[in-house]
């Protein structure tokens, strides 16, 4: 059975009631182009969680310098890989193909093309990129198809606690007299992080709204996002938000 639930948003309440979806088995009763969405949305992280394991989180160990660092990333890598096998079950039980689910298949984030070199940069990485991460994962907290929101409420304390790692290994490095090392990885990282909450007027992001399964637009997304990093970068760790590019165009 499903339940009619209240509109999250004037831009849902102008299409149609948002429903809540219980289970995998009653995506049935809803319009193919429902499924779709959901099928976006777990794909996405599937293939997201896997890469950023495999280029990032496990590389890291390595960087990390001392034995509780790589401890602490080992845990993280842990994490992301467990990220990846949670949004896989669910995959499976929807049915996607697993090639869907393979990175030389869907091409990932462009975040992730990222070369990374050092412990400072993992760090901003961390920081930031998993700060990004969260608000992502709280979109998801109140997301009409159930099975979704339970693993975004199962996932969402260890983002939130990447990014507190990342944040405490970058106020580490600048009380150590190292804020160079992490202002030239924010040089180099942050560039390209806008990007990373898709275009603005974005249609799938209006369908994922209009189904319930998302709440804000990329770039009320995005606009969060600029706030607390240029706030956590000058205020926090006194340093300087570096220059960003112009957003990315409506595709
Ligand atoms: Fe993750
Ligand atoms: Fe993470």
């Amino acid at each position: 059975m499903t339940t009619v639930a209240p509109a999250r948003s004037s831009a849902a309440a102008a299409h149609a009631p948002v429903v809540d979806v219980k289970t995998v088995a009653e995506i049935a009763t809803q319009p193919p182009e429902y499924r779709v969405a959901v099928e976006k949305i777990v794909v996405s992280h599937a293939v997201n969680e896997l890469h950023g394991a495999q280029v990032f989180d496990e590389p890291a160990i390595r960087l990390a310098p001392t034995p509780y660092a790589k401890w602490l990333t080992c845990r993280v890598a842990m994490e992301e890989y467990h990220h990846h096998v949670r949004f896989k079950g669910l995959a499976d039980e929807l049915g996607i193909a697993p090639e869907r689910l393979d990175p030389a298949v869907k091409k990932p984030l462009s975040i992730f093309e990222f070369d990374l070199r050092t412990w400072a940069e993992f760090c901003v990485i961390k920081a930031v990129a998993d700060y990004a991460e969260v608000l992502q994962v709280e979109d998801l907290l109140h997301c009409s198809f159930h099975p979704l929101r339970n693993l975004a409420r199962l996932t969402m304390p260890e983002e939130k606690f990447h990014a507190k790692f990342g944040r405490d290994f970058c106020q580490e490095l600048v009380d150590a007299g190292r804020g160079d090392e992490v202002q030239a990885a924010l040089e180099r990282y942050m560039p390209i992080t806008p990007a990373f909450f898709g275009a603005a007027g974005s249609k799938n992001n209006e369908m994922f709204r209009r189904f319930g399964l998302k709440q804000r637009s990329n770039e009320e997304m995005r606009a969060d996002f600029l706030v607390r990093v240029t706030e956590l970068v000058e205020k926090d760790l006194g340093l300087k938000m570096p220059a960003l590019p112009a957003l990315p165009a409506v595709h």
